[in-house]
């Protein structure tokens, strides 16, 4: 039998517990060896809880008992979870992890940690919820040269977009209930200002090159600005906004980014919707392949922590392998990245912005909003379009958007 403790027993932490229990039967087959929950860590008490008994207080008692071999960290956070999880490795327990912010800030050192103690840090559930995409880059694709990810990572926003696109809903409620539904995370700044995609493609691109992309250094802008006719416009031209998190092979270097984008209806992420997530995959040989599922929420993602559980039960002893060193990725700046951009100029800034960027300006007009045009340019480097835009100050109705294809 192997023990298991989990930590945190908030929405991910008490889903591991149901995913464990319902699946009971199914999980201890897979493993090859039966399954017990024997502590369950958290701060606060759970009076009347089916598992109120496996309820501490003080991770010592974990750490100091030779029968638990899996942890699964559901905390969240870098501060006691990365404290935690440093000990366990250290003792040779394997751990899960549900927690993006952790792996994309200390990946290569705990990976490092869990080698050298024979044990193993695994973090299916840390990008895409209950997709699989960490065991896929790391145990499928292994033939592959990697040329590019392009995810939609974070299910609160796509859940945001979706709504405000196929139901006109308000910004704020929907956000509510993205937050009901245990998928916001406890600050939801962090997804719609960008910063949890931000943290899943730091890792996934890690995963690409096999070297650290500092998710610091990845240029981040959330959807606040996303405005209603905005979407309004992108109907008009067939097109839909999502929030795109992107890696891609860029000469000797990579382009790591998150950004609102355009994109068209031919587009394999334009029909991603609601919670959902979706991974697109470009590899040299297989060329490109998508994974999909729901991105978030407390069961899915309790599916991928329990799949990492089940593995490290699979190879307690053992190394599972995963080619991500501390080395520091080389990130191109998005400055010379070209493409096509959207923006909104009010009537009489219509010839400026033509004389700006050139006749071949495509316009978009709506008639529900006659003192205004949407225009969108040729391929052209952020840079060029930055320095042009930035000449409107005044004239423009809206803000920009970038287009993806
Ligand atoms: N807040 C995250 C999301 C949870 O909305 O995708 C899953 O990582």
């Amino acid at each position: 039998m192997i023990k298991i403790a989990v930590l945190g027993y908030g929405t991910v932490g008490s889903g591991v517990v149901e995913v464990i229990e319902k699946n009971r039967d199914m999980v201890n087959k897979k493993s090859g060896e039966e399954l017990e929950i024997k502590y369950i860590l958290d701060l606060r008490e759970f009076p009347g809880d089916p598992y109120e008994s496996k309820i501490v207080h003080d991770f010592g008692r974990i750490l100091a008992d030779d029968e638990v071999r899996i942890l699964c960290e559901t905390m969240g956070g870098v501060g006691a979870a990365y404290d935690f999880t440093r000990q366990a490795l250290a003792a040779g327990k394997s751990v899960c992890t549900s927690n993006k912010e952790l792996v994309a800030a200390h990946g290569p050192e705990l990976l490092a940690l869990a080698r050298e103690h024979c044990c193993n840090y695994l973090f299916e559930a840390s990008v895409g919820g209950g997709i699989p995409i960490i065991r896929p880059l790391n145990y499928s694709l292994t033939a592959e040269r990697i040329e590019a990810i392009t995810g939609i990572l974070n299910g609160t926003t796509n859940y945001i977009l979706s709504k405000m696109e196929y139901e006109g809903a308000d910004y704020d409620a929907v956000l509510r209930e993205a937050q009901e539904k245990g998928y916001a995370e406890r600050n939801p700044e962090a997804d719609v200002e960008g910063h949890d995609a931000c943290r899943k493609i730091a890792i996934l691109s890690s995963l690409m090159t096999g070297k650290n992309v500092d998710y610091r250094k990845i240029y981040t802008e959330g959807i606040t600005k996303v405005e209603p006719l905005d979407f309004a416009y992108a109907k008009q031209m067939g097109m839909s906004i999502k929030l795109l998190a992107l890696s891609k092979e860029a000469g000797d270097k990579t382009l790591a980014m998150v950004s609102p984008f355009l994109i068209d209806a031919g587009h394999p992420l334009h029909m991603v919707n609601g919670v959902f997530n979706a991974v697109f995959v470009r590899g040299n040989m297989l060329g490109d392949s998508m994974y999909y599922g729901r991105g978030a929420g407390k069961l899915p993602t309790a599916s991928a922590v329990v799949s990492d559980v089940i593995d490290c039960a699979r190879h307690i002893g053992k190394v599972i392998m995963c080619f991500w060193d501390a080395e520091e990725a080389d990130l191109l700046s998005i400055d010379q990245v070209e493409r096509r951009f959207f923006f909104r100029v009010k009537t009489e800034g219509r010839e400026k912005a033509a004389e700006l960027f050139g006749r071949e300006l495509k316009e978009v007009r709506l008639a529900s909003a006659p003192d205004e045009c949407g225009l969108v340019t040729s391929v052209m480097t952020e840079a060029d379009f930055a320095e042009r835009y930035g000449k409107l100050a005044g004239v423009t109705a809206g803000g920009r958007l970038r287009i993806e294809g």
